[in-house]
């Protein structure tokens, strides 16, 4: 099986940290590049350290760059509330001993991407911050970039506004430059992560394989438990619920039979009110041409399993 070339940009972030958790676990299917760090549920500052602090304890050998400090026109909103101060709940990593890259995100994700052979698909699951300014200032990576899987948007609802999901909240500009760039995109919206969720019960199975790791990452998804936000039409039937939205955007490449999706042309609200809201064209209405594969539907029980296995590998691997 040839390893598909990624850079992922994130903001760890809980959730964040589940996503590399199941993205170095599958060191045979992904090769990872690069890691660059966002600014969204919280500072860049903290982004970067925990994202050097988790992969330093996972075994990872990666360089991890710096990206922007503030979204493109927008004031930085984090998401303190939901992921915590530190960013990772109450759960501790220790000091990491990866260091901070010489080289800023976007120079790094250009000569990362300029210098590879083949070309490189970008996993994003922060704000679209990094990845816009790469467009921007370098449109000449796009015909080495495979495609965008991103998680961000959705199509009915919002957890940050009434209509606008977290991601695509705190910089729609950098959606919009994003979106328009003739990159293939991959969008895990809300409408697939809030079918992508682990149940209690199944998190205390993560806790039952009785390794530090596991014991971790247990109490890392069960800090936001309670304060988790739902759209409308959440089709849990259970009470306690938490959505692995991050996971998504890298499960999606390695495993994709698990997952339904339709391609749309999708367009984001800049301003006011909605300012942030994917509208998704499932219909065609408005006769433009598709732009986004927007996914709706995942095979939960596979999904959840996948990740087990992801959580038993790292635990192996440190035991
Ligand atoms: O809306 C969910 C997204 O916002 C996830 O990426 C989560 O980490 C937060 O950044
Ligand atoms: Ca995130």
């Amino acid at each position: 099986m040839t390893k598909i070339p990624i850079i992922i940009d994130t903001d760890p972030g809980i959730d964040d940290a589940m996503m590399l958790t199941l993205a170095f676990a599958n060191e045979g299917a992904l090769d990872v590049r690069l890691v660059t760090t966002c600014s969204g549920n919280i500072s860049q500052d903290k982004t970067n350290y925990n994202a050097r602090s988790f992969l330093s304890y996972i075994g990872a050998d990666v360089e991890i760059a710096r990206g922007l400090e503030q979204p493109i026109f927008r004031e930085l909103e984090v998401a303190e509330d939901i992921h915590g101060e530190s960013g990772f709940g109450n759960v501790q990593f220790p000091t990491p001993t990866l260091l901070v890259s010489n080289r800023p995100a976007v120079t790094a994700m250009l000569e990362t991407i300029l210098a590879s052979d083949e070309k490189i698909t970008i996993v994003a699951t922060g704000p679209l911050t990094n990845v816009a300014a790469l467009l921007l200032a370098h449109p000449e990576v796009k015909t080495n970039i495979e495609r965008i899987s991103w998680m961000g948007g959705a199509a009915v609802g919002g957890n940050m506004s009434p209509s606008a999901e977290f991601n695509a909240y705190v910089d729609p500009h950098a959606v919009e430059i994003v979106f328009r760039s003739g990159i293939p995109i991959v969008m895990s919206g809300l409408d697939v992560t809030h079918k992508a969720f682990v149940t209690i019960e199944e998190a205390k199975n993560i806790l039952a394989i009785g390794t530090e790791f596991a014991e971790k990452a247990y109490h890392l998804v069960t800090y936001y438990l309670d304060v988790i936000k739902r759209t409308p039409f959440h089709e849990a039937n259970y009470d306690q619920v938490l959505h692995f939205h991050d996971v998504c955007a890298v499960m999606y490449l390695l495993k994709p039979e698990y997952f339904k999706g339709q391609d749309c042309y999708v367009e984001v609200a800049l301003e006011g009110v909605t300012a942030g809201a994917t509208v998704v064209d499932y219909t065609n209405r408005s006769g433009k041409m598709p732009n986004v594969h927007v996914l709706h539907t995942v095979d939960r029980g596979a999904f959840v399993a996948e990740f087990v296995k992801a959580v038993e590998i790292i635990s192996d691997r440190l035991e």
